[in-house]
């Protein structure tokens, strides 16, 4: 028998060792399954994040391992690259018709106010949702919302509280009130929603991160899509997490198959048309403590100093006049931009023919202006008809390859279609695009968004690893 080692199976071992570490390292820290794709960005995002620090690779991993603020930290950098953060406004119809009409309406008669927590909520758009909701269910009961992920990126977008037209798709305007439309190419969440709903970051998984920022007591948790991607006791723990921060009565949402094979305690499960509801029964629970309301945000956009006014460099201009009033040669560029506003003003009121109608008459009084055939994408967007408004994105960046309102646009076009190369290549170019300019800027013509506010969407979107 050889004494040689054999070489290529001593390699096997090694990779297998490594794998096996790794696996074990992210259902230890994000209680993710392991997958192809996903070892692979976390081999390299720990080589990436190793090389930052200056340490080696394995010292990164024993770091990860180890139990100190650092490693927390370090995990929440991490996730933007390994977790999935696909999210909608009004997901699964259904469902919130049973959370506003039945749910939210039967707890508000154990207690009030009440309180709800969005856990997982990526980018927001399940929180907001569950504060319209609210809303709607208690008009005078009052509620406070908390939504928490462990990707700082996706928090950080989620208080900007800006989404795109698409994220509205299949929504009934009726469940809008509270949702303010301010723009042609997005859509901004009411101030006071936003004040009723507060953002933090939180790993579901870190036993120490529990009860969420001192709140002990929920009558309303929605954990879903969080813990498909989740081995069976990474799924457990949260669970029991979650069930510990009930309040007696309250009830605990989660994703279709998301409890399956996990022991469900004191529990009880509530089936509904829409959907599997687990109720913390009113008897066996400890009576609930009264929390006292988390301070309140006066404005989120506050806290970032992008709420002050913005200067908009935008000709005055008289709608009504330019409705009706035929263009002169000499003011042209005046009229298509007069005529430009009146577009927009329209399809910000969901009047979709007149807003095109005038928004190609801007277009055709002023060829070389990029934004008329950016708000004709948005409203081709708006209603499926992807290629023409791509035509319209390609001619205003020939007119302007650095127009921001078109990048932007172009981006969601490229994610609305399933094209993510190329979306998170439009995002990075814009981002870039972005840098120097100054933060309070108006980013978007129509849409009230500022520099500062479009690059932190775009960092979420990009899924970059965080910079904490
Ligand atoms: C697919 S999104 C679901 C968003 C929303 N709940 C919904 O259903 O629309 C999953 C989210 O779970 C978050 N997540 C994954 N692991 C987590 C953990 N250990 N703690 C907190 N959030 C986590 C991800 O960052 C991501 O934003």
């Amino acid at each position: 028998m050889s004494m040689i080692p054999n070489v290529k199976a001593l390699e096997g071992a090694i990779f297998a060792s490594m794998e096996d570490r790794l696996s074990a390292l992210l259902e230890m820290g994000l209680g993710l399954a392991p997958t192809a794709t996903n070892l692979v960005a976390f081999a390299e995002q720990c080589r990436h994040r190793a090389a930052g620090l200056d340490i080696s690779e394995a010292a990164y991993y024993d770091l990860l391992a180890s139990d100190g603020a650092s490693a927390r930290t370090e995990w929440m950098a991490l996730s933007p690259v390994l977790t999935v953060g696909e999210t909608f406004l009004f997901r699964d119809t259904a469902l919130w018709k049973l959370i506003e009409k039945t749910l939210l309406p039967d707890l508000a008669k154990l207690t009030h106010p009440l309180w709800l927590w969005s856990a997982g909520c990526s980018t927001g758009e399940e929180a907001y949702t569950l504060a319209l909701a609210a809303r709607r269910a208690l008009p005078h009961r009052g509620f406070s919302v908390l939504g928490t992920d462990v990707n700082p990126k996706a928090i950080a977008a989620a208080r900007v509280g800006v989404y795109t037209q698409w994220s509205l798709r299949g929504v009934e305007p009726t469940q809008l009130d509270g949702l303010l439309i301010s723009g042609t190419q997005t859509v901004r969440v009411h101030d006071e929603v936003k004040r009723e709903t507060r953002f933090e970051t939180h790993n579901l998984l870190d036993e120490r991160a529990y009860p969420p920022h001192g709140l002990t007591s929920f009558e309303c948790i929605i954990c879903r899509n969080v813990l498909i991607y989740m081995t069976l006791p990474a799924r457990a723990k949260i669970i029991a997490g979650l069930a510990s921060c009930l309040s007696p009565g309250g009830v605990l949402i989660l994703g279709h198959g998301e409890a399956t094979g996990v022991a469900l305690g004191e529990l009880v499960v509530e089936r509904h048309d829409a959907g599997v509801v687990y109720r913390k029964p009113l008897a066996v629970a400890a009576p609930k403590t009264i929390q006292k309301a988390p301070a309140r945000k006066p404005n989120a956009r506050a806290k970032d100093g992008s709420r002050v006014a913005r200067p908009v460099h935008r000709p005055k201009h008289n709608p009504k006049a330019a409705e009706t009033r035929p263009a002169q040669p000499e003011d042209r560029a005046e009229r298509a931009r007069a005529l430009l506003a009146v577009a927009a003003r329209q399809a910000r009121a969901g009047q979709v023919d007149a807003a095109e109608h005038n928004a190609a008459l801007a277009m055709s009084a002023n060829p070389l202006d990029p934004e008329p055939q950016v708000l004709l994408a948005a409203l081709y967007a708006a209603r499926d008809a992807f290629k023409q408004a791509e035509t319209a994105l390609r001619r205003a960046l020939f007119l302007d390859p650095a127009c921001i309102p078109a990048l932007w646009q172009l981006g969601t076009l490229y994610r609305i279609t399933d094209r993510n190369r190329q979306a998170a290549l439009t995002f990075a170019r814009l981002l870039a695009r972005l840098e120097g300019l100054p933060p309070d800027q108006e980013a978007l013509p129509f849409d009230d968004l500022s520099v500062q506010e479009l690059s932190t969407l775009l960092r979420a979107a990009l899924g970059e690893p965080a910079g904490v």
